[in-house]
C-alpha cells in the first residue's frame, strides 16, 4: 500500500520548486492533489506531471495574499474529494531589503504571503480534519526563522512566526488526531533564490556543512514523512530541518 494512498492533499505554491517537488512526491505516495498556485500556466505544467504519475489532480489558482484566496484551495479539495486530509502550506515569496530600508507595503506583502495564509488556510481545512479525527498540516518554514538573516528581517519574522504558530495549533489539535508540523529547509536552489547573486551563492555553498545547496527533491520526502502514517505519527509540533547543515538547533 502506497504511503499516502488516497489521502486528499492541498500543496499551496505547487507550481515551482519545493511545492512542484512535494506534489510528485505525494502523487507518487497515492494521494490526490489539489494544486494551488497563482501561476496558471505552470500550475498546469505541474498537475499534469503529477496526472502523467497516476495522480488524480484538481487545480485551483489562486493569490494566497487575500484571504479568500488562502481560503479557495481548501475549498475547492471539499467541492472535489468531499473533504481534506493533508495541507501544505508551502507558497512564499522571498524579497530582500534592509530594515531601514523595508516599505510598510514590502513587509505588508510578504507577511500577507508567507505568514497570514498559513493561518488563514489552516483555519479553514481544521474543521474538516476535526470532524473526522484525522488531519496533518505540513507548513514550510525556513532555517531563516531560527537564525535571522540580513536584508531579510520580514522574511525572518514572517517564517518564525510559522514556526511559533505551528507549535500553538499543535498543542490545540493533536489530540484530536491533527498534527502539525514545520519544515524549515535550508538553501534549495529553486527559482526563489534566482534573484541572488552567484557570488553569494557560492560563498554561502562553502559555508554549508555539506558544501552545496539542496534540490528541491531533497525536501519533499520529509513532507511525505510527516503526512504519512505510521511514520509520521509522532510528530507533533516539530520542524524538521533539510538544510544541508546550516542550522543543528
Ligand atoms: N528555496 C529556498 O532556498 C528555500 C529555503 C527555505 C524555505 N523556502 C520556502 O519554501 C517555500 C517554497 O519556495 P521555493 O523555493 O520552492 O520557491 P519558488 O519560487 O520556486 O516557488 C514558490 C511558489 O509559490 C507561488 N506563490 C508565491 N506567492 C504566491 C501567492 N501570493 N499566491 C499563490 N502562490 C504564490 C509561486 O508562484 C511559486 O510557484 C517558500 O515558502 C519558501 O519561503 C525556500
Amino acid at each position: 500500500m502506497k504511503s499516502l494512498y488516497q489521502r486528499r492533499a492541498v500543496i499551496t505554491g505547487a507550481a515551482s520548486g519545493i511545492g512542484a517537488a512535494i506534489a510528485l512526491a505525494y502523487a507518487d505516495a497515492g494521494a490526490r492533489l489539489l494544486l494551488c498556485d497563482r501561476d496558471g500556466a505552470r500550475l498546469a505544467l505541474s498537475a499534469q506531471a503529477c496526472r502523467q504519475r497516476g495522480a488524480e489532480v484538481f487545480e485551483c489558482v489562486s493569490d494566497v495574499a487575500t484571504r479568500a484566496g488562502a481560503q479557495a484551495g481548501i475549498d475547492a479539495c471539499v467541492e472535489a474529494f468531499g473533504g481534506i486530509d493533508i495541507l501544505v502550506n508551502n507558497a512564499g515569496l522571498l524579497t530582500q531589503a534592509s530594515c531601514l530600508e523595508l516599505t510598510q507595503e514590502m513587509w505588508d506583502e510578504l507577511l500577507a504571503v508567507d505568514l497570514t495564509s498559513v493561518f488563514v488556510a489552516s483555519q479553514r481545512a481544521l474543521p474538516h480534519m476535526l470532524a473526522q479525527r484525522w488531519g496533518r498540516i505540513i507548513n514550510i518554514a525556513s532555517q531563516l526563522g531560527l537564525k535571522g538573516g540580513a536584508q531579510l528581517s520580514h522574511y525572518a519574522a514572517a517564517k518564525a512566526g510559522v514556526i511559533g504558530f505551528s507549535k500553538s495549533l499543535a498543542l490545540e489539535v493533536s489530540a484530536h488526531n491533527v498534527l502539525v508540523n514545520v519544515i524549515a529547509p535550508g538553501p534549495i536552489e529553486t527559482p526563489l533564490v534566482d534573484g541572488i547573486s552567484q557570488e553569494w551563492k557560492e560563498a554561502k555553498a562553502r559555508e554549508l556543512p555539506l558544501g552545496r545547496f539542496g534540490q528541491a527533491q531533497e525536501v519533499a520526502p520529509s513532507a511525505v514523512l510527516l503526512a504519512s502514517e505510521p511514520g509520521g505519527n509522532l510528530f507533533v509540533g516539530q520542524t524538521l530541518g533539510p538544510n544541508c547543515g546550516d542550522v543543528m538547533p
